[in-house]
């Protein structure tokens, strides 16, 4: 911390101290592509995530650096002005953030200078995006004395994703990243915001996060192609049923009315958004019941469901998945996120990690010509301010 203290002091020319503030990754136990379907998804925070330091500033000028960026130099932009600009790259996200606060009333009045840093790879899955959107929102409350409903400061993150970047995404993300709670997932209904949080004892287990490092092109438009899909299988649907979500049907209606859905890959979508919902609910209560293998079974069907049906996965996430599922000691393993690259989890017996990396690591250099990187994170709270003293 003392040395992003100084990177800021150095990059914004100031000796002025700045305030700190953090927002976790995430990962999704279950759940997945359900969350835009008015489903169940089961989320939980990492401690991997975004720092950012800022301090507000007597004109309206916002700067913007990452360290994770530096070729973007200081993105300045000014309050009367914050539409998406392409040549801002990632700065778009915080701009985003910094327009709809004020658009719902919060008054900013003034810019600031802020500094990013991300210990998250971008782009891998684990909500790099939703941390940086909520570790700008804790950070204006925090510099603008405001106090906006944590609830409200997620939407306003899922509304600069679907309106000002152009992702239709759900809300998943920002939830899991604003509303995490140490050792804990998040049960969350996305359709009504209800959610309870269960405690994640895994035992002996922990949760290997291993990133395909696989490119990820044209991620947008495939994501908002699924998208289009449920919302056409849902559309069918409603010629018979009065549903709102795809998230209400039971296996037992979709099975009896999937014949609604006249064409065969919409169909295959829906299978999966009802099936995954009926697994997320199911994986709960396994935990609930410690039954960790259970629990490792519903993740691997998942992957399945996400692999034939949804086709969201990819060589790369299925070597992972296939590979990992026969090693020694792992319960369960699942792409986590939208798919088409990005990262996998797997639940993995302590003593048989090291074998795990070590197997895994060949097989995947083997089949698909370069490296996958891992993580063991833990589950961390949620967006927050923090202290000096708290940084680990
Ligand atoms: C991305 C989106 C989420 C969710 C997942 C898939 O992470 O941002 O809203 O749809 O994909 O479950």
């Amino acid at each position: 911390m003392t040395n992003l203290t100084q990177e800021f002091q150095s990059i914004f020319h100031t000796t002025a101290s700045p305030q700190y503030f953090f927002a976790p990754g995430r990962i999704n136990l279950i759940g997945e592509h359900t969350d835009y379907n008015g489903g169940y998804v089961f989320p939980a925070s990492i401690s991997f995530g975004t720092y950012a330091l800022g301090r507000k500033r007597s004109d309206r000028t916002f700067r913007f650096y990452s360290l994770n960026a530096p070729e973007s130099g200081i993105v300045e932009c000014d309050l009367n002005n914050l539409s998406y600009q392409t040549v801002h790259g990632w700065a778009n996200y915080p701009k985003g953030m910094i327009q709809y606060i004020e658009q719902e009333g919060y008054p900013i009045g003034f810019g600031a200078d802020i500094l990013f840093y991300g210990n998250i790879p971008n782009g891998a899955g684990l909500s790099s995006s939703a941390s940086l959107e909520l570790v700008t929102g804790v950070l204006l409350e925090g510099i603008f004395d405001l106090k906006i409903d944590r609830l409200q400061l997620i939407q306003i993150g899922q509304k600069v994703e679907n309106k000002y970047m152009g992702l239709n995404s759900g809300i998943m993300d920002q939830f899991a990243v604003g509303m995490g709670k140490e050792n804990h997932a998040i049960l969350l209904n996305c359709q009504t915001l209800v959610y309870d949080y269960a405690p994640l004892e895994l035992q002996d287990y922990e949760i290997v996060i291993i990133n395909t490092n696989k490119q990820r092109s044209l991620t947008t438009s495939k994501y908002n192609e699924r998208f289009q899909q449920c919302q056409q299988a849902l559309a069918d649907f409603q010629k018979e049923l009065s549903i709102h979500s795809l998230g209400e049907l039971s296996i037992e209606q979709f099975e009896k009315w999937k014949h609604l859905i006249t064409d065969p890959t919409n169909q295959k979508r829906a299978k999966h958004v009802v099936y995954e919902n009926a697994r997320t609910l199911e994986a709960l209560e396994e935990l609930r019941n410690n039954d960790l293998k259970a629990f490792g079974q519903l993740m691997n069907a998942s992957h399945l469901s996400l692999q034939s049906d949804y086709e969201v996965t990819g060589i790369e996430l299925d070597t992972i998945a296939e590979t990992a599922w026969q090693q020694e000691g792992v319960l369960g393993a699942r792409m986590t996120g939208a798919g088409f690259g990005g990262c996998a989890i797997a639940i993995v017996h302590q003593d048989a990690v090291t074998a795990f990396k070590k197997n895994l690591k060949k097989k995947y250099q083997d089949n698909i010509g370069y490296e996958p990187t891992f993580y063991t994170a833990s589950i961390a709270d949620g967006a927050k301010e923090i202290t000096e003293g708290a940084i680990k």
